[in-house]
């Protein structure tokens, strides 16, 4: 079978990265050579640029320059390990990728459209993702997960209900207009439960 690449989308707290633990084990378990990878981050560069990005404060970057960092990140993300493993069949699943630029820094920092799809065409050209899973819960669900899951949130984490709102209905919004690669999967409820509705669909767009 020919290599693959899965993304995965959604909020913060939305449970993308349980998620994406669950459906590698579940790749593995059939066979198929999988890596896990995320972003910003994902190898050496990305995870430095991660690391700059995350040591300052939102409020303290421009826009434009946290949209070209999250794009150096993904450029060489994708050339030194998207690319070249799935071009050795292996089945690559990433926590985010480009709709995430599109509705952190695209709907919420107000960088248009049109300039986000422009970085895109210059750093990954025409590549897409063969499926986006975009989770989708309500943002009463997303905060209390958040503040579960750690103790003390970081800057990006303490977005005030109407930025998860904001941001809940952008990546609505790009699973609309990437409909040829992107589902929206309901997040509410158990793990398993969700994770069920992933694995259907996987099947029937991957597998079928
Ligand atoms: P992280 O702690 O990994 O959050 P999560 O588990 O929700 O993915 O931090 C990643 C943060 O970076 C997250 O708040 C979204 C943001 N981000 C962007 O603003 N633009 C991007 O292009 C990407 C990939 C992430």
């Amino acid at each position: 079978m020919n290599g693959k690449f899965i993304t995965f989308e959604g909020g913060d707290g939305v449970g993308k990265t349980t998620q994406v633990a669950l459906l590698a084990d579940a790749l593995k378990s059939m066979g198929l050579t999988v890596k896990t990878t995320r972003e910003p981050g994902g190898d050496v560069v990305g995870e430095k640029i991660r690391n700059l990005l995350k040591s300052c404060k939102p409020s303290d970057m421009d826009p434009l320059c946290e949209a070209l960092l999250m794009f150096a990140a993904r450029r060489d993300h994708f050339v030194k390990t998207i690319k070249p493993l799935i071009d050795k069949g292996y089945f690559v699943i990433s926590d985010r990728f480009y709709d995430s630029s599109l509705v952190y820094q695209g709907v919420l920092k107000k960088i248009s459209f049109e300039d986000i799809m422009t970085l895109k065409k210059i750093t990954i050209g025409d590549f897409e993702p063969d499926l986006t899973i975009v989770l989708d819960v309500a943002p009463s669900v997303s905060i209390e997960r958040l503040s579960m899951r750690k103790l003390i949130l970081d800057e990006y984490d303490l977005m005030k209900k109407n930025e998860h709102d904001l941001i809940r209905k952008g990546f609505q919004k790009t699973a609309e207009i990437f409909s040829f690669r992107s589902v929206v999967v309901k997040a509410a409820g158990s793990e398993q439960k969700v994770f069920s509705r992933i694995m259907k669909i996987v099947q029937e767009r991957i597998f079928r």
